[in-house]
């Protein structure tokens, strides 16, 4: 279905993120349709350019990271069509007159700021002061939204000042992707987990999200994030707050929000013996991530594990553990629920021990698998295996299912007006006040991250951290 006719400006556009994501996920969006043909997007950023030069840049980030539709030409042409540029300065007067010449009356009007959070208040008092912007304009911001939590409530003061909480969409891109949005429809859309979901019957749950790149390219901005910063206080959480929270009485953005902030506001402080910091090394004809980082003594984290508790009726014992890091042996983000063993086991000791295990993969073969206990068949008595009952989403629903890109659904979205899938100030906040001691108790210790090698499942220690509660992470392997 189509979305109203939109003028949306993207300020950074000729940046990287624009390059790669926004604009390829716009024309994946208009080639199906969704993008009505009155739609235009103008880029804005510093550098001096034509509309011709922006659209040939587009041109050729679609090329690169666009999927296969990028080679029907035609489609691209009239994509470009509805783009056009204009050179404005961020921090002074130049380009903010122009830039209004683009957008046209009656239609909804979107902000994208894709650019760095330092900018976000003078982009936004601009887009007030020259009259881009009204009451029924959307802005649209990028992660990092602050440092700590004291950045990030300056950060949505500032924006307070210019626009209503219900004009911001602060972007997390898990939230955009289909099976992050599958957890809820499998939590509160089945009969069969709901009752089951709590530490009643619950052991544990674990949320990994692995990933094979290093920061190579991008060592500036990640020395001064982290691990903590630039995965956990955003998107981890986010994970967290879905396959924790109550269920909302109905899917609108601020029930669901609402039932996200009681999650992360009944998080207890994190012990420092909970948390194991990493840092890759050097591998074969790969950099260490100092070397990446451009700092030989870099005490930045490329992995965290940690053991968190949530302190409420539904999960108190049941702890959670979080898991994330740059090169490691897969691209594979997951959530383990645990359940725990049979109060009385009919079949003797010799049975053994034997639990269900829901996996829910996000990425990148999205799907599910729930280990059963049934019978070892043949003779020999009842000796008892755990089978899974796998499923992919891809082959149970057909190649045509395919879903939008993370980005391209939440820009539709803004265009929408539907902010479910965003994060609210408050609840940003409340992530940073949860993860700010953490990153403060390491700086106070002089805490260095453990080396690990490449390819790896991160340092040992985060295999302690398990074992010590005796229990084990599922296998992340290649
Ligand atoms: C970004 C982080 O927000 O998410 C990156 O800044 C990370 O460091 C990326 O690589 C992971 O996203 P995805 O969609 O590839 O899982």
């Amino acid at each position: 279905i189509p979305v109203d006719p939109f003028d949306l400006v993207i300020f950074g556009a000729t940046g990287d993120l624009a390059r790669r994501k926004i604009l390829p996920g716009l024309f994946d969006r208009f080639c199906d349709g969704q993008m009505p043909p009155e739609a235009r997007i103008i880029g804005a950023a510093r550098s001096d350019m034509t509309s011709e030069e922006f659209r040939t840049l587009v041109d050729e980030a679609i090329s690169e990271f666009g999927g296969a539709l990028a080679e029907d030409r035609a489609a691209v042409a009239r994509f470009l069509d509805a783009l056009s540029y204009e050179t404005v300065d961020a921090v002074g007067e130049d380009g903010w007159e122009a830039l209004r010449g683009h957008l046209r009356e009656g239609f909804v009007r979107a902000f994208y700021f894709s650019v760095g959070p330092s900018l976000f208040g003078d982009i936004a008092e601009r887009l007030r002061s020259f009259g881009l912007a009204d009451e029924n304009s959307r802005i649209v911001v990028e992660k990092p939204f602050g440092h700590d939590l004291a950045s990030a409530k300056k950060l949505n003061a500032t924006l307070a000042q210019h626009f209503d909480e219900t004009q911001i969409y602060r972007i997390d891109h898990y939230l955009g992707k289909e099976t992050v949005q599958n957890l809820m429809a499998v939590r509160f859309g089945n009969m069969l987990f709901e009752p089951l979901w709590n530490s009643q019957f619950i052991d544990h749950i674990q949320i990994t999200v692995a990933e094979t790149v290093g920061v190579g390219g991008r060592g500036g901005y990640y020395d001064k994030s982290g691990a903590m910063r630039d995965m956990i206080q955003n998107h981890l959480m986010q994970l967290l707050c879905l396959i924790a929270m109550e269920p909302p009485a109905k899917f609108d953005p601020d029930a669901v929000r609402d039932e996200k902030l009681k999650v992360i506001r009944a998080l207890d402080p994190v012990q420092h013996h909970h948390v194991v910091r990493g840092q890759y090394e050097a591998g074969e004809g790969e950099q260490s991530y100092r070397e990446d980082a451009g700092d030989p003594r870099s005490r930045t984290e490329s992995f965290v594990a940690l053991r968190l508790n949530i302190s409420n009726w539904r999960w108190a014992g049941t702890p959670i553990y979080l898991r994330t890091g740059k090169k490691l042996a897969v691209r594979e983000s997951e959530i383990v629920v645990v359940f725990k063993e049979t109060p009385h086991s009919i079949f003797g000791p010799d049975a053994g021990n034997h639990r269900n295990v829901l996996v829910i993969r996000l990425q990148p073969d999205e799907g599910m698998t729930l280990d059963v206990t049934i019978k070892e068949p043949g003779p020999g008595g009842m000796r008892l295996v755990d089978v899974p009952l796998d499923m992919s989403f891809a082959e149970a629903l057909g190649p045509g299912a395919q879903a939008p890109g993370a980005y391209e659904r939440l820009i539709m979205d803004v265009i929408r007006g539907n902010q479910t899938l965003f994060m609210r100030g408050d609840e940003v906040e409340a992530a940073w006040a949860w993860t700010d001691p953490i990153i403060e108790s390491w700086v106070a210790r002089h805490d260095v991250p453990k080396p690990y090698p490449p390819g790896s499942s991160g340092p040992g220690d985060a295999d302690l951290l398990m074992r010590r509660d005796k229990r084990e992470w599922r296998e992340i392997k290649a």
